[in-house]
């Protein structure tokens, strides 16, 4: 094959919960559409998930919820590599070849700790290190690009640290203001990626008004069964304006959750209405319903169709760890000759 090389983008999703709205709008949209520019590999990250979740019988079921929900939304493993964390073992050997020159500092100053410790949660190591395993994630296949939600930008410019880290120890006469060799200098042996911020995407909001997250509880999940999706929606919290006032924007999750479903021009027509009054909460939950189906339904039948094969999902899985490890293995082999684990 001749011209530019190939890009080749990376990213995961945890497995710690049902798929929800946000989610799709914030990450999976965009990872699907991805595949087409370049050579994709996605990963579910169930290590990472293992910092969470602490019940077996739910791992494995979020596990092949993120699976079937990447297939559903049309993720195509001809095209793509789809695979499960755990089985490419050489993810937990980078981490801690890479750990071993984290400043400790740089962990405990990482936001998502700090903000996971300011809710409560028990700091136990996996959480503290869980930046380390995140970069050893990207590091092993070389990736360019990396779309991530803005949530996930101190963890992309911190695999960038450790990796220019690592190359200055560990490969003679490597210049990092070159990181990746391309003016001339000496390429790392870690590849330094790019993060692609989803700076576009609009945080979405949940039933509660506030972000939509499983940990609020808050969420439309994206394939729950009609009757918990219509009685998630028809509960949206609302306030008391009569049906002929104009109502609030501000705080509401059924307003933004119209402007995140309706196409552009039907959402100024409800919007006007919306602020004009004379309509009730009601007609707008069940038009947000309708939306709803209009835009999941086809991935909803989809992910029923490969529900009835669940054989052939682990089959896709066991062939992307396949292709997975093979460029994952080649990569520690490089990085096992540099530290000298590996023969010269
Ligand atoms: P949750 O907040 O439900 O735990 P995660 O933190 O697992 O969700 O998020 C996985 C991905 O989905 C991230 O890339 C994140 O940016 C995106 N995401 C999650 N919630 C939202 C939201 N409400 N709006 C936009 N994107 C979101
Ligand atoms: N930390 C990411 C999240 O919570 C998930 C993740 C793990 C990831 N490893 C990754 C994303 C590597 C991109 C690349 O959303």
């Amino acid at each position: 094959m001749y011209g530019a090389p190939t890009m080749r983008i990376l990213s995961g999703v945890q497995s710690s919960g049902r798929l929800h709205l946000g989610n799709y709008f914030g990450a999976i949209r965009q990872f699907v559409s991805l595949q087409d520019e370049g050579e994709a590999f996605y990963f579910i990250a169930n290590l990472h998930a293992l910092t969470t979740v602490s019940d077996p019988a739910a791992m494995r079921e979020f596990t092949l919820d993120a699976a079937l929900t990447y297939l559903a939304f049309g993720l195509d493993p001809e095209r793509s590599v789809l695979f499960r964390q755990s089985d490419v073992p050489e993810h937990s050997e980078l981490f801690w070849v890479l750990g071993s020159l984290v400043p400790l500092g740089h962990l405990e100053r990482a936001h998502s700790y700090k903000d996971k410790i300011g809710k409560g949660i028990r700091p136990d190591f996996g959480l503290l290190a869980y930046p380390i395993l995140m970069a050893a994630d990207i590091l092993l296949y070389a990736a360019d690009v990396v779309p991530v939600g803005k949530d996930q930008k101190q963890h992309l410019e911190l695999t960038r640290d450790w990796a220019i880290k690592f190359n200055q120890t560990y490969v003679p006469g490597y210049d990092p203001s070159d990181p990746n060799g391309i003016a001339g200098g000496r390429a790392g042996v870690l590849h330094i990626p790019e993060a692609r911020i989803q700076e576009d995407t609009a945080v979405v909001l949940g039933t509660d008004g506030q972000k939509m997250s499983k940990s609020y509880k808050n969420t439309i999940d994206l394939f729950a069964p009609d009757t918990v999706i219509k009685k998630t929606i028809m509960g949206i919290k609302t306030d008391s304006t009569p049906v002929e006032q104009g109502k609030p924007t501000e705080g509401s999750g059924l307003h933004a959750l119209l402007k995140v479903l309706a196409p552009e021009d039907e959402f100024a027509r409800l919007d006007e209405s919306w602020r004009a009054g004379g309509q009730g909460y009601g007609t707008y939950k069940l038009r947000l319903l309708e939306l709803f189906h209009a835009t999941f339904s086809e991935a909803r039948a989809r992910r029923v169709e490969l529900e009835k094969d669940l054989g052939e999902v682990e089959r896709i899985l066991t062939r992307g760890a396949q292709k997975a490890r093979e460029v994952a293995s080649r990569q520690m082999d490089r990085v096992k000759q540099a530290t000298g684990l590996g023969p010269a």
